[in-house]
């Protein structure tokens, strides 16, 4: 946070210390979850000017809230939570909490400006996410009302930020198929990114142990693959029906969260393959070499176009391992690989030719998520396809960095999910619970270590720099099937992340992070939320 000349009160610690103190007493005097200060919010803004000079902004009386109607979205999740009447034309006279429509403060989408002061608070934005976002700052400086009214006893400090997300993909993603958690967890977990301005929701929506959303077309793929989960193959089917997926994308949608559905494909496909044996290899991967395999794809991709209007579809496409298929000694899987091999090529069942049947099956992919007007995203292995078409990249093998690079130079964009920094399965503490495989040699993913990263890969032309839209934390669940433990893997690493994905650069030490991330740890635990607040927190999930 750039601290401009006139913000004297929260650059020494000790003043910073005494804003955190006194904000809390004051919410706990009114029985109110504690607001966060200015010099606390989260993820930082870009700049925040406090004015010691000028006289705060009280709540009591109740002010109006106006907006345009290009911001009325914003104004009215405001006005809503305040308990406060929003109107079109702004009155002659009246305290206000005025939004304005304001092209100078884009162009980066999200951009806002927000200006307290005694009579009136402004919020200027060129287009609703930036409005949306001042909310979520201001918001974060109110304490969150246990009772109606109670907030009128509190007043917001005059003062100016100017904000903007550097990266505009500021994602989480949910395995819902090892463990399912259904659309009121998932909502949950939306009214918190919102407060931290993460705007992508990642589905992961099939896999070995479940298929997870209704296909009109195939039914089997509920009836029987929605069945089991990764603690038990015996349990119930647990899916999202249309209806649900509706619920979950309008939801995200109004917090301004785009939701990205993935199947993953052509490995890590168990569940489809117990409902259609037919089109797979007998044990969990696709028979690329069956013309009815794409017409199934495609029917479910069609089906998924019309369940999610985001721009994008994600279809997997990691760890399809030699040894995890049957593909070599699938009689029309060696010929396609003959077909498709240059003259001259290595011997038939060789890795490098099921290699090029992989690439072929993810070019197809492409061409089919490109068909049903979506823009294809696959896992960082996908980049072996050698493909140059305008696609996403995501990046997660750590040990393979010129994925990045490849993915760049291919013309692709590359979102960055690298798993020594971002997944989230695994421990946030020495000796605490999380995932034991792969990639997890860096020792734990704390708060720390993920606020310590500056995502941009080196060596990077500015051209390049543009295409890395930014990066998104996995959350795998193996291990995580209550709510109770998804919240403790998600809590506070999430704000982590956010801060990642939004501050201008890696700029601020570790330990100055964990301070300010107090007061959002005290409101998280005020929520009832299951935040992990220290290693203490970790032993009801040793045994878990
Ligand atoms: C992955 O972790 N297999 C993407």
């Amino acid at each position: 946070m750039r601290f401009k000349k006139k913000s004297k009160i929260f650059k020494a610690s000790w003043a910073f210390g005494l804003a955190l103190l006194l904000s809390a007493a004051a919410a706990a005097a009114a029985g109110l979850a504690p607001a966060i200060p200015a010099a606390a919010v989260l993820p930082q803004p870009t700049a925040v000017t406090m004015q010691p000079d000028q006289a705060p902004f009280a709540l009591d009386p109740k002010p109006l809230v106006t907006a345009p109607a290009a911001l009325v979205g914003p104004a009215q999740a405001l006005a809503s939570r305040l308990g406060l009447s929003l109107t079109e034309t702004a009155p002659k006279s009246g305290r206000l909490i005025r939004f304005e429509l304001d092209p100078s403060v884009g162009p980066v989408v999200g951009a806002y400006r927000l200006q307290v002061r005694e009579a009136q608070i402004t919020i200027s934005a060129a287009e609703p996410a930036g409005a949306f976002y001042a909310v979520q700052t201001l918001l974060q400086m109110l304490p969150k009302a246990s009772a109606a009214g109670k907030l009128s006893q509190f007043s917001i400090p005059a003062l100016d930020i100017t904000d903007a997300p550097r990266f505009v993909w500021r994602g989480l993603m949910l395995d819902v198929a090892r463990h399912f958690h259904g659309v009121e967890r998932v909502k949950r977990m939306l009214d918190q990114m919102a407060v931290y301005k993460l705007n992508r929701l990642h589905l992961h929506l099939s896999d070995d142990s479940g298929w997870r959303v209704a296909i009109k077309a195939y039914p089997l793929l509920t009836t029987i693959g929605a069945r089991g989960d990764y603690s038990n193959p015996k349990r119930g089917a647990q899916f999202y029906s249309a209806a649900d997926i509706r619920a979950i994308v309008a939801y995200a949608a109004e917090r301004y969260i785009e939701v990205v559905p993935e199947i993953d494909m052509p490995g890590h496909s168990g569940a489809a393959a117990r409902a259609y044996p037919e089109f797979f290899d007998g044990r969990v991967s696709f028979n690329p070499a069956h013309p009815g395999t794409y017409r199934f794809i495609d029917t479910v991709l069609g089906e998924l176009a019309s369940l999610f209007p985001g721009r994008y579809i994600h279809f997997g496409g990691d760890e399809v391992w030699i040894d995890k298929t049957r593909w070599g000694e699938m009689p029309d899987v060696l010929a396609m690989a003959r077909d498709l091999s240059p003259a001259g090529g290595n011997s038939v069942g060789e890795a490098p030719q099921i290699k090029r049947v992989e690439a072929e099956f993810a070019r197809r992919m492409v061409q089919m998520i490109k068909k049903h007007g979506r823009i294809a995203i696959g896992w960082d292995e996908v980049i072996a396809a050698g493909l140059t078409d305008d696609m996403v990249v995501q990046w997660w093998r750590m040990d393979h960095p010129e994925a990045v690079h490849t993915a760049l130079k291919q013309g692709q964009a590359v979102v960055l999910s690298p798993v020594d920094r971002l997944y989230l399965d695994y421990p946030a503490g020495l000796g605490e619970p999380g995932a034991p495989w792969e990639g997890n040699t860096g020792g734990p993913i704390s708060v720390e270590k993920i606020v310590a990263w500056e995502p941009m890969p080196v060596g990077l032309q500015a051209e390049q720099q543009a295409r890395v839209l930014g990066l998104e934390a996995p959350l795998w669940t193996e291990n995580v099937r209550s709510e109770s433990y998804l919240e403790y893997m998600l809590y506070p690493r999430l704000a982590a992340v956010a801060e990642v994905a939004w501050r201008e650069q890696a700029n601020s030490a570790p330990e100055t992070f964990v301070k300010r991330l107090e007061p959002h740890i005290a409101r998280w635990k005020a929520q009832g939320l299951n935040v992990r607040g220290s290693r203490d927190d970790a032993n009801q999930y040793r045994v878990h």
